[in-house]
C-alpha cells in the first residue's frame, strides 16, 4: 500500500490502532479510553487533509468516539461495530484516489538549465540555497544530526530572478523539477486542487532529490476570500505536508521552493512554515551591469558608443526582466538598421530551404539604439512598491 503523502499520520493511525487493539484485549480501559480519543483525532486530522475521501475517515472518527464514551461510562468494551469501514477499506480507497493524481503530478516536471552563472547579483539569495543543497547531500565529518533549511519563500518584485533561482538549485542538485503554478492548479482541478497538491509532494518523495516550485504562491491567500472551500483545502494539505516534511530522511531531499511577489497576501500561518524567506531585490548597480553583459556580450553582440556602466546607471529601478526587455529592443532596431531590405527578399523566396540559406546582418549595437530602448521599455516597479517590499522584509525577512 502507498499511501505516502501523509503517510506521517497513517503510520500514526496504525500504530495507535495496534495499541489500543492491545489494550482492548488486556482490558485495560484507562489506556484503550486513550488511544480511541487519540484514534478518533487521527482519523478527522486525516480527513481535514484528505478532503476526498474525508466522509469515510469521518465516519470511522465517530465510530470511535463512540468506543471512547462506552470506555469511560463502563460499558462494555467492545470494538467498533463490524461492517464499519475498516482501516484496509479506508486505506485502499485513498490509495485508489491518488492513482489518478499521481500521472497528473507527473506532468508538472519541467527542464532546469539555468545555472548559477547565469544569474548576477542576489549573492545573498544564492549563498543560502547553495548552502541548503549542500548541506542536504554532503556528509558531516562528525556523527551530527542537523536539519538543513528545506523549505524556502523567495519574495520581490516581478521579473528579479526568482524562478531563476529555483531552477539553478534544481539544477545544481540534479533534481527533478516540478514547476508548480498555484493559480493553475485551482483553476484546473478545483475541488480536487487537494489532491493534486498530494500527488506533487508524493512523487517529489518518490523521484527525489527534488526541488518543487510553488509560483505564485500568493493565489492561495487570494482565493481564501473569493473561492473560501478550495483553497482553504489546498492551504490546509500545504501546510500538512510542510510540516510532514521535518521528519524526512536527510539522504534524498525535497526542497520546497515558494516564490511571491505580493508577500504582504500571505497569511502568518503560511509565511511561518518556511525556514528561510529571502528577499530577491532589484538589480543594483553591479546586477545590471552583469545582467546587460549576460543578454549582449556574452551572446555575441556588440556595443559601440555606450559603456555597460552607463547602461548599467541609466536604468536605476530596472529589473532583471526589463533590462533584458531593454536588450531585445535594441536588438531588434540594430537587426531592422542592418537588413533594411528583408520585405523584397522574403517577397522573392520560394520556399523553407531557400530561406534557411539566406543570411542577414548583425552590426555593433548603437548608444542610440541603445538609449531608445531604455526609454521604450520604462520600468516596471515604482518607488512604492519597493518600500512595501522593504516594509514587509523588516518584519519578516530571515
Ligand atoms: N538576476 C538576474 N540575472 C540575470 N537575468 C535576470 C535576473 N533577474 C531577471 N533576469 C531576467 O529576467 C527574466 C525573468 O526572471 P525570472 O523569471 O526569474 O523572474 P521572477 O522573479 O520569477 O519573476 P515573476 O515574479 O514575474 O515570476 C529571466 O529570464 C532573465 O532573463
Ligand atoms: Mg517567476
Amino acid at each position: 500500500m502507498s499511501i505516502d503523502a501523509s503517510s506521517f499520520l497513517f503510520d500514526e493511525l496504525r500504530e495507535t490502532k495496534r495499541k489500543l487493539d492491545k489494550a482492548l484485549k488486556e482490558g485495560n480501559r484507562v489506556v484503550a479510553a486513550r488511544l480511541a480519543k487519540r484514534m478518533s483525532e487521527l482519523l478527522r486530522e486525516l480527513a481535514r487533509f484528505r478532503s476526498w475521501s474525508s466522509r469515510e475517515l469521518l465516519d470511522l472518527a465517530k465510530e470511535y468516539e463512540e468506543l471512547y464514551r462506552r470506555l469511560v461510562s463502563g460499558e462494555s468494551m467492545t470494538k467498533p461495530r463490524s461492517g464499519a469501514p475498516s482501516m484496509r477499506v479506508v486505506e485502499s480507497e485513498v490509495g485508489e484516489l491518488d492513482k489518478e493524481f499521481d500521472a497528473e503530478a507527473l506532468k508538472l516536471i519541467a527542464r532546469a538549465d539555468v545555472t548559477w552563472s547565469d544569474i548576477a547579483g542576489l549573492e545573498e539569495a544564492k549563498r543560502e540555497l547553495m548552502e541548503a543543497v549542500f548541506y542536504s547531500i554532503a556528509r558531516p565529518s562528525a556523527p551530527v544530526k542537523i536539519e538543513p533549511p528545506r523549505r524556502f519563500l523567495l519574495y520581490g518584485p516581478p521579473g528579479t530572478g526568482k524562478t531563476m533561482l529555483a531552477m539553478a538549485a534544481s539544477n545544481m542538485l540534479k533534481a527533478t523539477f516540478f514547476y508548480v503554478s498555484v493559480d493553475r492548479v485551482l483553476s484546473r482541478y478545483v475541488g480536487d486542487s487537494p489532491r493534486m497538491i498530494s500527488a506533487i509532494f508524493r512523487q517529489a518523495r518518490r523521484l527525489a532529490p527534488s526541488v518543487v516550485f510553488f509560483d505564485e504562491i500568493e493565489v492561495l491567500a487570494m482565493r481564501r476570500d473569493s473561492d473560501k472551500q478550495v483553497a482553504t483545502g489546498v492551504v490546509q494539505t500545504l501546510l500538512t505536508e510542510l510540516d510532514g516534511f521535518k521528519t524526512k530522511t536527510v539522504e534524498k531531499p525535497v526542497i520546497i521552493i515558494a516564490a511571491t511577489n505580493k508577500p504582504w497576501m500571505l497569511d502568518e500561518a503560511i509565511i511561518s512554515r518556511f525556514d528561510k524567506r529571502i528577499y530577491v531585490p532589484l538589480p543594483d548597480f553591479e546586477a545590471r551591469k552583469q545582467i546587460f553583459k549576460l543578454h549582449l556580450e556574452k551572446r555575441g553582440f556588440q556595443i559601440t558608443g555606450i559603456t555597460y556602466d552607463e547602461l548599467a546607471r541609466l536604468t536605476e529601478g530596472y529589473s532583471g526582466r526589463d533590462i533584458r526587455n531593454v536588450c531585445q529592443t535594441a536588438i531588434m532596431m540594430m537587426l531592422r538598421r542592418a537588413n533594411p531590405d528583408i520585405a523584397e527578399k522574403l517577397a522573392k523566396i520560394k520556399n523553407l530551404s531557400e530561406l534557411q540559406r539566406e543570411t542577414y546582418r548583425v552590426e555593433p549595437i548603437t548608444r542610440e539604439e541603445l538609449l531608445k530602448a531604455i526609454e521604450i521599455v520604462k520600468p516596471t516597479i515604482t518607488r512604492e512598491d519597493i518600500e512595501k517590499y522593504e516594509e514587509w522584509s523588516r518584519r519578516y525577512g530571515t
